[in-house]
């Protein structure tokens, strides 16, 4: 029976090291870390997710501010509003809450905030450094699951991972991390990744988890993932979250993994919810704690 990666627990204890690390960085004359979330229109799933991390920012030390604009505003001001929190002294990290209103383009939109302050890591000079194996704020999910794998001590040096799912905020970041180099200047895992999407085969799709030591899903398709898909003793982290209703009607979350199946092969397995998701809170304050870092270091050097 798999072990379970208790991402709750885990995370907490994170939380934990970074209220240490605030008020130390406090102690040592700096202002608290700050982190700005702005949130374009109303959407009930991306107002809970940024209430969230507002919620543990605060339990951290770091101060927050959530800017909100409604659903019509033009492009330009948001752009312009990104701008002045660029130019803020006061202000370490900049969050624009995912999706955005359709007239808006995701892509210009997280270019408009400067590197050293996107906590997100989704400026793509940020997604190409992290490709290229040097420093930068690394997507707070992947890196969540980078943290997840460290912390349950799973071997990743030149063992197969599969990644299933190539979303750029997800999939894709996961992949670069997994493999890469311990030869370079950030925190390699060295691994030799496939990854597997839309248009694997499923007998495709099959085999490569199949010979996987590691496989991290980020579909949002419902048990995607059997027990006949998993080698004996695999680490199996699951990223997709799923509302469904159940058989007696209820409304629950669910990943991309046949849980209570998959667990009776693999060796380790995340659980939905309480894996992946609390991580990624966790990884976006420490990000947040980086940028303040940097910005104050970057300031004594001028
Ligand atoms: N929407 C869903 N996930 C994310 C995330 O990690 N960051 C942002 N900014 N928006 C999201």
């Amino acid at each position: 029976m798999a072990q379970l990666i208790d991402g709750k627990a885990i995370a907490a204890e994170i939380r934990a090291e970074l209220r240490k690390e605030v008020e130390d960085f406090v102690a040592a004359g700096n202002r608290a870390p700050q982190l700005t979330a702005i949130l374009v229109g109303e959407d009930p799933a991306s107002q809970t997710y940024v209430s969230n991390k507002m919620k543990a920012a605060a339990e951290i030390g770091i101060n927050s501010v959530t800017k909100r604009i409604s659903a019509d505003t033009k492009e330009q001001e948001l752009l312009d509003l990104i701008h002045q929190l660029n130019k803020e002294d006061t202000v370490d990290g900049i969050l624009v809450q995912l999706p955005l209103p359709p007239h808006m383009h995701e892509r210009v939109v997280c270019n408009a905030v400067a590197c050293e302050k996107d906590v997100d890591g989704f400026n793509e000079i940020n997604v190409g450094r992290m490709c290229l194996d040097m420093k930068s704020m690394i997507p707070c999910t992947p890196l969540g699951v980078q943290e997840l794998i460290k912390r349950s001590n799973i071997e990743t040096f030149g063992k197969n991972a599969v990644v299933v799912g190539r979303s750029k905020n997800v999939g894709m970041p996961m992949a670069m991390l997994l493999s890469s180099d311990g030869k370079n200047e950030t925190s390699a895992m060295d691994a030799t990744v496939t990854v597997c999407h839309r248009y694997t085969p499923r007998s495709e799709l099959e085999k490569y988890c199949k010979l996987a030591d590691i496989i991290v899903t980020a579909t949002g398709i419902p048990s995607l993932i059997k027990s006949n898909m998993v080698k004996e003793g695999a680490c199996v982290i699951d990223v997709g979250i799923t509302r469904i209703t159940d058989e007696n009607g209820k409304s629950k979350l669910v990943g991309d993994v046949d849980f209570n199946e998959v667990k009776k092969v693999a060796g380790h397995i995340t659980p939905v919810p309480g894996g992946v998701g609390p991580m990624t809170v966790a990884m976006l304050m420490k990000n947040t704690i980086t940028a303040a870092k940097n910005l104050a270091e970057a300031k004594k050097s001028h």
